[in-house]
């Protein structure tokens, strides 16, 4: 059966059509489909009323558009203007990669960073630019661009089309969009870093984030501008396509709702005196994985975690520490739990009297350190009589005789699993993405260790809370 291209019909037909739509609140392919519908029914459009035709347009589109393909996810993908534009070329061949339909909207300021022409070659399909656009056949197209697909993606997301989104507006196509969405929609945001933190952008993200819009990054790192780096970077274009599919998916199933999951995460420090502290080399990012992981799972997850350069997992409760002793009493605090996993790397010691005014350099010499032991907080908890949680799992940093120091562990403890992990440099675990380890859990007397091939931290993530949500089903 032939298909009709609406944008190539004559211009005096296209407005009759477009007159006609309008009057009768339709769109354009709808009021075509009426009117031969009418005619087929035997009372069709008085021909009166049709237009004489005109020459046939001059103009075609620089790439063939395929059209969204039967029974495959679609995303409208807004480019916003950014020195991060680029990466959204890189992010319609991810998204296409997982056979998802794109269809790209580029802001005016985008254009002054990548054209309609590459967008268009990638994706495709025709690319929109306009909110007024005589040639599109998408009539009120900022309508259908905004509700003909699964998900609107906007990659970069300014600080001023997040702005506008915030406040409602919609003086442009991209914004017009966003307004009349009824689809979910997924920022990716970017911008400088002052800009990320300023107040404002900080309310409207809040006020977007509780409008139930979703959002990825943005990451820290170097910027573009030079000598410039902090929160803002866009998320790498790999990332935004996981986090699309994510939505995109048919609910996961939630093996760990109704249940309460309380991690720790993070380094810890320990003040010297009141601008120096002990600490180490922990990123937080396994701690924060198996939060968003169990949070995933439909789990309830508070997140105690030290000091890290990290955001909130969606969902997750997350309360925010300095020291050993202050993350001991929040984990007490948000007793009970069904289940707790303590993967901060806690600092073993403190220094007995810490400073209360900037220790001085004096001819005397270096101020002598005295270190006292830290509370064990994976020790407190194990051994609770009464809120101990059902299960307690434990992790293991080793740089030397990793298996026979975490079975130590597992037993001095007094928790029920550990997960070990080699964190010598070379392995560039500590502060890394990725994560080699070992899961350690008891068999009666026994101690079985199951081990697991390097994977991202997300990964490993996803794989504990598998493992955990097996116990809690065996035990029920
Ligand atoms: N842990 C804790 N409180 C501490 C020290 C460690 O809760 N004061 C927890 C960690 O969160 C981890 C486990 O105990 O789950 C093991 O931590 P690790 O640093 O590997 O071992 P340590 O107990 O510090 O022992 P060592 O330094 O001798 O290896």
């Amino acid at each position: 059966m032939a298909s009709l291209t609406i944008r190539k019909l004559d211009d005096g037909i296209k407005s009759y059509l477009r007159l006609r739509s309008a009057k009768n609140g339709r769109s354009v392919e709808e009021e075509v489909r009426v009117i031969l519908r009418e005619y087929c029914e035997g009372s069709p459009a008085p021909a009166s009323s049709l237009p004489p035709p005109s020459p046939a347009p001059t103009e075609s589109p620089a790439v063939e558009r395929t059209g969204p393909s039967v029974g495959q996810p679609s995303v409208t993908l807004i480019i916003g203007g950014g020195i991060a534009a680029f990466k959204a070329l890189e992010l319609i061949r991810r998204l296409k990669e997982r056979h998802i339909d794109v269809r790209c909207v580029l802001t005016r300021a985008a254009q002054q960073f990548v054209t309609p022409l590459s967008a268009s070659a990638l994706s495709h399909e025709r690319v929109y630019t306009d909110l007024f656009d005589p040639g599109s056949e998408f009539d009120a197209g900022h309508i259908r661009l905004a509700r003909e697909c699964d998900l609107i993606v906007v990659a970069p997301a300014t600080a001023d089309l997040m702005a506008k989104m915030a406040h409602g507006h919609a003086d442009d196509l991209a914004s017009a969009i966003l307004l009349a969405a009824n689809r979910p929609i997924l920022l990716a945001p970017a911008m400088n870093p002052l800009m990320w933190n300023n107040a404002a952008t900080r309310r409207n993200v809040m006020q977007l984030r509780r409008d139930g819009i979703h959002m990825i990054g943005p990451n820290a790192g170097e910027m573009a501008e030079s000598n410039e780096a902090g929160v803002g970077r866009m998320s790498e274009a790999a990332e935004i396509a996981a986090a699309a599919v994510d939505i995109l998916r048919p609910p996961r199933p939630r093996p760990l709702a109704g249940k309460r999951v309380l991690i720790t995460a993070g380094p810890t420090h320990e003040a010297i005196d009141p601008v120096r502290y002990i600490a180490n080399r922990s990123s937080g990012k396994q701690g924060f994985a198996i939060a968003a992981a169990a949070q995933a799972a439909g789990a309830d997850v508070t997140l105690v975690s030290g000091p890290v350069e990290l955001r909130d997992p969606p969902g997750v409760t997350v309360i925010r520490v300095e020291s050993a002793r202050d993350m001991l009493h929040r984990v007490q605090a948000a007793l009970p739990a069904d289940i707790a996993i303590f993967a901060a790397a806690v600092a073993d010691w403190r220094v007995a009297n810490e400073g209360e005014q900037k220790l001085k350099k004096t001819p005397a010499g270096m101020p002598p350190l005295q270190l006292v032991e830290n509370p064990d907080i994976l020790a407190t908890i194990s051994k609770l009589e009464d809120k101990r949680p059902p299960l307690v799992i434990g992790f293991a940093a080793e740089t030397e005789h990793l298996i026979d120091n975490a079975k130590a562990k597992i037993a001095r403890k007094g928790c029920d699993w550990i997960v070990a992990n080699d964190v010598s440099p070379s392995t560039g675990v500590m502060g890394g993405d990725r994560n080699t380890v070992h899961l350690l859990t008891r068999n009666g007397a026994d101690i079985e260790v199951d081990s697991w091939p390097v994977m991202t931290k997300e990964q490993v993530a996803a794989e504990l809370v598998a493992k955990i949500a097996k116990a809690v089903e065996n035990d029920s």
